[in-house]
């Protein structure tokens, strides 16, 4: 299996240098004030979109990047009315995909799917959402959203409130965020939603300030930035671990009054019960127009790696050394489901982590 696949895929954020990030969020702004201009820069060209969980934003607003710049979509937003019914692996199914369409965007809910999905493909993959793990498409939404609402990417006290531990855009967002100077994180959530470990690792490594705490009336006060998440039912192993979590943080009308004037409130959406419909009029609440930025974050985005295919660019999708003998600890990572695939880590002798999911197991 090669491990350097032929195209630009987009699987993590953090695989590219911040400059490449700033290119896209500069080409949005660009779309952003001449949309038509790029009407056809894609036409003749396909997108496949594999969806394996449910999406409403992501997927629309892909559909519609890829549509206003003038291109078609194909794919399947339930994979219960395609041959995965049948028992089709998903090495197959991507592998088929990939050879009808020109780029291919994929979620699923298994952590590491798309990365072993681009391993075969035969067109770049962009990852939607794989399972509790990453979401780079969302982050560059929220890059966006506070490049274009605060004018800045640094000096930020960043509040990230609810599920920590499963929201794979909290994940995403923190890892980039701590690449940008003098950012401070404040993470709000209960002991059991708190952030992995891993992704704790990275804020250490960056020499950053944060500090984790359950109470987000006390942070309120200094926020820069509230990044709110629902809490992942999806992701709990029962329905009662769920519901002694569900409404632990609810913010409102009144939590806002301790917060400063030019606070921006973003949340990736959907929202179940986690911010007070009351809020939405507060002129602090960016959620709406922050999944708009995301529709042109992603136009951005597909003309880039298109355009990348086009000059037969790639980037090595695999660093680590191949263990045949050993699995991954994360019962939720693709390797655990999908047995043929090969086994990946990085890390050393004592540690070794897993190419695909990031979970780290001792040996
Ligand atoms: C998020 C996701 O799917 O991870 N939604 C989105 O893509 N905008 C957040 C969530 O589902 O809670």
């Amino acid at each position: 299996m090669d491990i350097t696949n032929k195209y630009l895929n987009l699987i993590d954020l953090n695989d590219y240098p911040v400059d490449w990030w700033l290119s896209l969020l500069e080409r949005a702004h660009g779309i952003i004030s001449e949309p038509e201009k790029y009407m056809e820069s894609c036409k003749g060209k396909i997108m496949g979109t594999l969806f394996y969980e449910p999406s409403t934003r992501t997927q629309m607003s892909f559909q519609t990047a890829m549509l206003r710049l003038g291109g078609t979509i194909i794919g399947f937003d339930n994979p219960a009315t395609s041959s995965v019914a049948k028992g089709e692996n998903l090495k197959d199914t991507t592998k088929i995909v990939s050879g009808y369409a020109d780029i291919m965007v994929m979620r699923h809910p298994l952590a590491g799917s798309v990365k072993a999905a681009a391993l075969t493909a035969e067109c770049p993959v962009i990852n939607a959402g794989d399972g509790g793990h990453l979401h780079p498409t969302q982050t560059l939404t929220d890059l966006l959203t506070l490049k274009e609402e605060k004018g800045t990417l640094e000096g930020l006290t960043i509040g990230l409130c609810g599920d920590l531990k499963n929201g794979r855009t909290v994940h995403s967002l923190i890892k980039a965020m701590s690449c940008f100077k003098n950012n401070r994180f404040i993470l709000i959530s209960t002991k059991e939603l708190s952030l992995p470990v891993y992704i704790k690792d990275i804020l250490s490594a960056s020499g950053l300030d944060f500090k984790e705490v359950q109470s987000l009336d006390d942070a309120m006060p200094e926020l820069d930035v509230l990044y709110m998440t629902r809490i992942q039912q999806e992701r709990f192993a029962s329905k009662e671990d769920y519901l002694a979590q569900k409404g632990f943080y609810i913010l409102d009308r009144k939590k806002l009054e301790a917060a400063k004037h030019d606070l921006v409130v973003l949340h990736p959406l959907p929202r179940v019960d986690e911010i007070a419909m009351e809020v939405d009029d507060d002129e602090r609440a960016l959620y709406f127009k922050q999944a708009k930025y995301g529709m042109y974050v992603r136009m951005a985005l597909i003309l880039t790696m298109l355009e990348s295919k086009d000059k037969g660019r790639s980037l090595p999708l695999v660093i680590g050394r191949k263990h045949k003998g050993i699995s991954c600890s994360n019962p939720g990572c693709i390797t655990n489901h999908e047995l043929y695939l090969p086994r990946y880590f990085k890390g050393n002798e004592s540690l070794l982590v897993c190419e695909y999911c990031d979970e780290r197991r001792l040996v």
